[in-house]
């Protein structure tokens, strides 16, 4: 049986083995899918342990994207611009291939699952951490009509811009940094899907934008890239200022990212939208 695991600390409340082993289920694939803690500071050597072991492959979950994407021999394009990678390919000859599925893994839920138009929309995205990196690329590949990425210290959000220029430039679509404190109507178009990809809800701090309400389109996509609780402090704000807007939180993104992940190392894609439906029954 070919053996699988998602390396994280914490890692205990990983849904991710259950969710490949419903994956390997549907598809009639013979493998093994477990979690993985590894001590902070021995990331490497946790990686070298399960080449040891002859691992096939593995999910990279906080706070490891980063190592995991500078560790590997060889990098997806889009490990290169998010500097994030959150599925690695171990190869026979001890070489590691890194993949980052959490950007199509958004696009995908968004697309596919809530039904809603990426093209031709205009995005606000909050936050410029890896989550928000790991995003961007498949999100200007979708052609909205504008991205503004507004985060706390605004140099990281012109950072991620810069790095995404090309890109952005490729597709026609124009990008701008901001700092939270300025977001308002008056510095962005009518925002048609806005996605949280900050740490602030862990936190429990509320985010200092002022006036959603004239910031959004009345029936805007709100979605958090948190599931279940963590994801209800930033979707009810949202939701009290404007009540007409569609909430979605981030667990089809878990599942789509776990998804893109399997056919990655499985050559099989697995019927995600069943998993996503039994996932959300036994987590409500
Ligand atoms: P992740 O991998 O989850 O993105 P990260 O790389 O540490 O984690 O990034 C955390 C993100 O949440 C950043 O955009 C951070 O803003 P800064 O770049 O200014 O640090 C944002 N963040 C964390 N706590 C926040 C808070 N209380 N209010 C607003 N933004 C916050």
């Amino acid at each position: 049986t070919d053996q699988y695991v998602v390396i994280g600390n914490p890692i205990a409340h990983s849904r991710s083995p259950s969710i490949h082993q419903q994956f390997a289920a549907l598809t009639s694939q013979s493998m093994a899918y477990e979690r993985c803690l590894s001590p902070l500071e021995a990331f490497e050597a946790t990686l070298h342990q399960l080449r040891l072991q002859g691992i096939r492959g593995a999910n990279v979950t906080v706070p490891f994207k980063l190592q995991a994407a500078e560790l590997a021999h060889w990098r997806d394009p889009r490990v290169t611009l998010a500097q994030a990678a959150n599925t690695l390919v171990f190869e026979p000859n001890g070489q590691i291939r890194a993949y980052n599925t959490d950007g199509l893994g958004l696009v995908r839920d968004i697309a596919i699952n809530a039904k809603t138009h990426i093209t031709g929309q205009h995005l606000l995205l909050l936050g410029a951490g890896g989550a928000a990196a790991g995003a961007l690329a498949p999100l200007i590949e979708q052609q909205p009509a504008s991205i503004a990425i507004a985060n706390r210290t605004q140099a990281k959000a012109q950072e991620l811009v810069q790095r995404h220029q090309a890109l952005a430039q490729q597709w026609g679509v124009p990008m701008q940094a901001l700092a939270l404190e300025s977001v308002d109507s008056h510095a962005l178009p009518r925002i048609d899907i806005v996605i949280n990809a900050t740490a602030s809800s862990l936190q429990q701090a509320s985010l200092p934008i002022k006036r959603l309400d004239q910031l959004l389109n009345p029936e805007a996509l709100v979605y958090d890239m948190m599931y279940g609780p963590a994801a209800a402090p930033f979707l009810s704000w949202a939701q009290q200022q404007c009540p007409q807007v569609h909430l979605r939180d981030g667990l089809g993104m878990l599942v789509e990212q776990a998804a893109e992940a399997f056919a990655i190392w499985r050559g099989v894609r697995p019927p995600s939208a069943d998993v996503l439906q039994a996932l959300r029954q036994e987590i409500s």
